[in-house]
């Protein structure tokens, strides 16, 4: 059966649900980006989404509940003010890292004592997790180091013949990953930026979150992530952005200007499909305007310089 649908683009929940308890992958939506899934309790299928992605098996990967109630399945240890942020922003782009329980299989987690979970609002995904009655681990769907895929179209593009089923959700809302939280010893600290953003958390629950240590532990952290193939240059506003076109754009270099929006939500909405657009049209180089430093202006502005340091 899996030979017949996989790759294919889908909307039927009840594959996807029979796919995963087969054992094989599918693609899903969410409101971030898309991920690519095994059902948690598949040590073996786990297996297959480090291979297909090329990811290195010590990356840990999110758990995706279908509810908070399911959260002390596979967490222990969970604080009250780790119990609140989940009560406020679930289900939604809110990834917190806890203690695993011993249900926690060690191919998601690298072998660390902790797991990251959360809680997806896409209802596509929520009514496919509420079908499989189990959680599913999903990274995001692209190859490693590569720019994260925000339709089902892009999972195609990126992984070709060895796409598995991908259950198409449309657009992601978003665009950008979740936010992860490290919950496991306080203070609690920002592993990620995404569209939940700490002072959002401060006057929501008066929960105060410090910047990560920057020791790796989230994958996205290094360097070679949210690469388009073309060199990525950093700028901070229009008047630089046309000032550098014109000092590159001398010989044959194609060089396009990525303006920053006004509107930070859309900014974000469509900045990975901005990022591979350019590769698909053959850009040298990407001028990218970044946003101010606030709101979901950080999450964007760290996925741009991300993909300006991969060229290196
Ligand atoms: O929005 C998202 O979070 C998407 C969608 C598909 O849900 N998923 C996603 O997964 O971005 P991935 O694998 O691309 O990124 C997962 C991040 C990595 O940076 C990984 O290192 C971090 O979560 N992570 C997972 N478990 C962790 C742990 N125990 N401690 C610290 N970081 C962890
Ligand atoms: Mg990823």
């Amino acid at each position: 059966m899996s030979n017949i649908i996989a790759g294919h683009l889908s909307s039927s929940i009840d594959s996807a649900v029979s796919e995963l308890r087969s054992g094989n992958l599918v693609a899903i939506p969410t409101e971030t980006v898309y991920g690519l899934a095994a059902i948690a309790s598949n040590r073996l299928a786990i297996s297959k989404i480090f291979s297909l992605k090329g990811r290195p098996t010590n990356h840990p990967l999110i758990l995706h509940i279908a509810e908070i109630g399911d959260l002390e399945v596979w967490a222990k240890n969970i604080s009250t003010s780790a119990m609140n942020l989940a009560k406020t922003f679930w289900p939604g782009p809110l990834t917190l890292v806890l203690d695993r329980t011993s249900k926690v299989s060690v191919e998601v987690t690298g072998g660390r004592e902790t797991v990251a979970i959360r809680c997806p609002s896409h209802p596509v995904t929520r009514e496919l997790l509420k079908k499989l009655s189990d959680a599913v681990v999903a990274p995001s769907a692209n190859r490693f180091g590569r720019v994260s895929p925000t339709c089902a179209q892009h999972v195609l593009d990126d992984l070709g013949v060895d796409a598995p089923l991908i259950l198409d959700g449309g657009e992601c809302t978003i665009g950008l990953e979740s936010t992860i939280i490290d919950c496991s010893s306080e203070p609690f600290q920002l592993l990620r930026s995404g569209a939940i953003t700490a002072s959002q958390i401060w006057d929501a629950c008066e929960i105060k979150i410090i910047a990560g240590s920057g020791d790796s532990r989230a994958s996205g952290m290094l360097n070679k992530h949210y690469a388009p193939r073309c060199r990525v240059v950093l700028v901070d506003d229009l008047l630089s952005a046309q000032k550098t076109r014109n000092s590159l754009s001398t010989g044959h270099t194609n060089v396009r200007i990525l303006e920053a929006q006004d509107d930070l939500v859309t900014y974000a909405h469509s900045l990975y499909a901005s990022l591979r657009q350019a590769d698909i049209d053959e850009v040298d180089v990407l001028i990218a305007v970044r946003s101010p430093q606030s709101g979901l202006g950080i999450a964007i502005n760290e996925r741009l310089e991300k993909a300006a340091n991969s060229a290196d």
